[in-house]
């Protein structure tokens, strides 16, 4: 089938090439005319395991090519995909412009009916702004009416590429026969390749399945950092905890991993506009003001343990290892670690941070921090390191290494990077989330 992909961010890329993969020829459009200039020059402007090798393939098959252009993009094509961004508004809503204005755009350009797909995470009903906004342009332009489907896009960055060709789930939304049988025939190749559920839904329950997806984990998250701070109180260990929790298939082990906290650009926004969806339904959801409350006390719990263990942390050299939100990612948007850093920035702290990819997307943001090469370079010399990301190569790094280099033995581990144990016994004075406060 022929497509287009509009928005070729994180998942917009993604889709496309994973798309092109499958055999279908893909149009990629970006309003971003640099990010389309560096698509069409071969290079991927962002960091993701296997993306770049794939839009590769994909372009040398002929199957991918990209535009600022929505006639040309529009073409003859059977689907448009939007996957332009939501960000969160002040108010915790979604910011839904964006998704309104691509559907302005489709309806001017369209010179056929098309089925509109939505993969932007949007609250539920917002189906039916996207088909009225349709309407009210078909009417206004003479243009043709095109049918809306929802599916929700669950990739996670740092594994978006197998998460996408090997999904757990490929969720659908329609309100028609039609559009469910284009999308079938869409998803055609990828379910005769890797067999997973294909869940067939109306507009409204997709979409309501993508919320209830990220606020579930998100409370998970929380949950698991809650059970952290009482295990620290109580003198437990919260990794016992989550792993033998983990053994109950009722429950499983993902997503209790104490730590910083959730970031990134989708669980802190997704939470936020479930809250304010519902709200705006007449249901309070506190249950999940409560997961944000949480996590918010898991991002500010560093610089308390740091604060404990040194008193004072101005004018103190403190390391900071990692700034992506999670590992396999450069990506920083809604990093738990921009707190800390700012928080420490507040404090008076001179910060020495690493990141094996993430520090050109923070470089203009602190011009008093010190960008660190190399993680030795960072720690070198510090009073205090801090953990912020768990990439593998902070673990690889021995308790023996670290207080040759380090000048105060003092350890602030937010990810559970290394082992408590190990580092007491190497003679550190450690904070480690989930267990003993010593
Ligand atoms: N990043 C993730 O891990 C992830 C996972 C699942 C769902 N989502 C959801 O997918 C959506 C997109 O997220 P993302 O991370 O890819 O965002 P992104 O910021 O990486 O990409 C969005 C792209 O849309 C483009 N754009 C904006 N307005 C446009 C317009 N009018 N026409 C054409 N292009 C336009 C931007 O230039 C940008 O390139 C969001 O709703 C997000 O919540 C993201």
């Amino acid at each position: 089938m022929k497509l287009a992909v509009i928005g070729v961010g994180h998942v917009g890329l993604v889709t496309a090439a994973c798309m092109a993969a499958d055999g279908h020829e893909v149009v990629g459009l970006d309003t971003d005319t640099s990010k389309v200039d560096s698509l069409r020059a071969g290079t991927v402007p962002w960091y993701e395991p296997d993306l770049q090798e794939l839009v590769d393939k994909g372009a040398a098959a002929g199957f991918i090519s990209y535009t600022t252009d929505f006639s040309e993009a529009l073409d003859g094509v059977d689907v448009a995909f939007i996957c332009v961004g939501t960000p969160m508004m002040d108010n915790g809503s979604p910011n839904l412009s964006y998704v309104q204005s691509v559907a302005s755009s489709i309806a001017r350009h369209a010179r056929h009916p098309l089925v509109v797909v939505e993969k932007s995470t949007v609250p539920v009903r917002t189906g039916e702004r996207i088909r009225q906004t349709l309407a009210l342009e078909s009417m206004a332009h003479g243009g043709e009416m095109h049918e809306v489907v929802s599916n929700p896009e669950f990739l996670r960055e740092g594994t978006a590429i197998e998460d996408t060709l090997r999904p757990d789930r490929v969720v659908v939304g329609a309100d028609s026969e039609h559009a469910h049988g284009v999308m079938r025939a869409l998803y055609q190749p990828l379910l005769d390749r890797h067999g997973c559920p294909y869940v067939a839904t109306d507009v409204k329950t997709a979409e309501l399945i993508k919320h209830a997806s990220n606020a579930f984990l998100a409370t998970k998250i929380s949950f698991i950092n809650a059970v952290a701070r009482i295990c620290e109180l109580a003198g437990a260990d919260v990794e016992q905890v989550a792993d033998a929790m983990g053994f109950d298939h009722r429950i499983g082990r993902a997503f209790l991993d104490a730590g910083l906290g959730y970031g990134g650009s989708c669980f802190p926004k997704d939470v936020e506009a479930f809250i304010h969806i519902a709200a705006e339904l007449g249901y309070d959801f506190g249950m999940l003001r409560e997961t944000d409350r949480i996590n918010r006390e898991a991002k500010a719990w560093p610089l308390h343990q740091l604060r404990r263990l040194l008193w004072n942390v101005n004018d103190k050299e403190i390391a900071v290892l990692g700034v992506a939100f999670k590992p396999g990612t450069d990506d920083v948007r809604e990093a738990p670690a921009i707190e800390v850093v700012d928080a420490l920035l507040d404090d008076g702290a001179n910060v020495r941070l690493h990141d094996p990819v993430a520090l050109d997307n923070v470089r203009e943001r602190w011009p008093e921090v010190s960008f660190c090469g190399g993680v030795e370079e960072a720690l070198r010399g510090a009073h205090a390191v801090i953990t912020c990301t768990e990439w593998d190569e902070y673990a690889a790094i021995t308790p023996e290494r670290l207080r040759e280099l380090l000048a105060y033995p003092v350890v602030v581990d937010a990810r559970n990077v290394w082992s408590a144990e190990g580092l007491r016994k190497a003679g550190f004075t450690v904070a480690s989330v989930g267990s003993p406060l010593t």
